[in-house]
């Protein structure tokens, strides 16, 4: 308890050209409609040096690849659920 969850989202080029802007909004909208903003420290980062396999976000100590407005759904529900 009292921790945050850090959630990092890659705002790099690359990322962002493949879609990360679309992901801000939809972590924005997920974090709002479930009340989480308290619990969650959320910010955009420089590029991971992972671009291959972009977009990236970042979960604490976890990376995820290829991470779209849609699957970021799944991954805020696991992450997030308490
Ligand atoms: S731009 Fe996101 S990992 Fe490089």
């Amino acid at each position: 308890m009292g921790e945050k969850t850090e959630i990092i989202i890659c705002l790099g080029s690359s990322c962002f050209a493949r879609g990360n802007k679309k992901t801000v909004q939809a972590i924005e909208s997920y974090l709002n409609e479930h009340n989480l903003k308290g619990r969650v420290y959320f910010h955009g980062g420089h590029c991971f040096g992972n671009c291959d396999s972009g977009p990236i976000l970042k979960v604490n100590d976890r990376f995820y690849e290829r991470v779209d407005s849609f699957n970021v759904i799944d991954i805020l529900a696991k992450e997030l659920d308490d």
